[in-house]
């Protein structure tokens, strides 16, 4: 089965999406620390691109709600299936669906974040993006983001990245990347499903990957009246200490 970015590439995989990280643990990216900690407690918060939740159920334990916009149905209907499960957070979230850029939700939130989604928003589309979170923070509310990256665009032949084992099946993740760009790849995933040695599935996504480096995205971000929340903006939320990888940036107060 092969599924093109076209129309959603995380329609067969939101099971193998959460398993890897699963394994990974506290280390797995993006980070539910990083995005969690900085929910201000008692807030109010909008996360674009949930997924499965994984980032959403910490953040909703800390503010008072959260609401999640998110254009795959199946990672919607994987995060509806988490939420069933913790009725305590039945009245703090609100997972609606849509896709940013272009969204209007009528209100504000204290904190805005985006977690391993801006590599699915082409150039062309970050300012009306970053326009679009502006309009939805509220003064002295801050916007954080991932996927803000120094390296090069990846090229890299097919490799086995990880495994993992339920019972008598064997999952193996394996990647590929064509640098089509400067700041832009095709990337390939597949994950095979080994029953003993016999491999009895195969599920292959395509989809791009969007390189957004820091200084062009703060540019963005100042155009719109977002300024560095600390220092330069830039902040730790890799694991390699080369690249900053997140960008965490205030709506100055009075500024509406
Ligand atoms: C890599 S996953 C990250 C999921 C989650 N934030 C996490 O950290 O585990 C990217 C998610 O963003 C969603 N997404 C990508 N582009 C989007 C867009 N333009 N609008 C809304 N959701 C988007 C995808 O459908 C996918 O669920």
């Amino acid at each position: 089965m092969s599924v093109d970015t076209a129309t959603d590439p995380y329609v067969s995989i939101p099971g193998f999406y959460d398993l890897f990280r699963a394994k990974e643990g506290d280390k797995a990216l993006p980070s539910v620390a990083f995005f969690a900690d900085l929910a201000p407690q008692g807030a109010t918060a909008l996360e674009l691109g949930p997924g499965t939740g994984r980032i959403t159920l910490a953040v909703a334990e800390r503010v008072a709600e959260v609401w999640c916009l998110e254009r795959s149905a199946t990672m919607r209907a994987v995060l509806l299936a988490k939420l069933a499960e913790r009725p305590k957070l039945w009245d703090k979230v609100t997972v609606l669906p849509g896709s940013a850029p272009v969204f209007k939700l009528g209100r504000m939130f204290d904190y805005i974040y985006l977690a391993g989604v801006l590599e699915h928003v082409p150039e062309a589309d970050r300012p009306s993006l970053f326009r679009a979170i502006a309009d939805h923070l509220a003064p002295g509310g801050i916007a954080a983001m991932d996927m803000v990256l120094t390296m090069p665009a990846p090229e890299l032949a097919e490799r086995e990245l990880d495994e993992i084992r339920l019972g008598q099946c064997r999952y193996v993740y394996s990647a590929q990347a064509q640098r089509l760009g400067p700041d832009l790849s095709r990337l390939r995933m597949t994950y095979r499903t080994y029953q003993g040695d016999e491999l009895i599935a195969t599920e292959v996504v395509t989809r791009l990957h969007n390189m957004h480096r820091p200084e062009p995205v703060l540019t963005d971000l100042a155009a719109v009246g977002l300024v560095p929340a600390q220092g330069n903006g830039l902040a730790m939320a890799s694991h390699d200490p080369d690249d900053p990888g997140a960008v965490v940036v205030r709506k100055p107060r009075g500024d509406t």
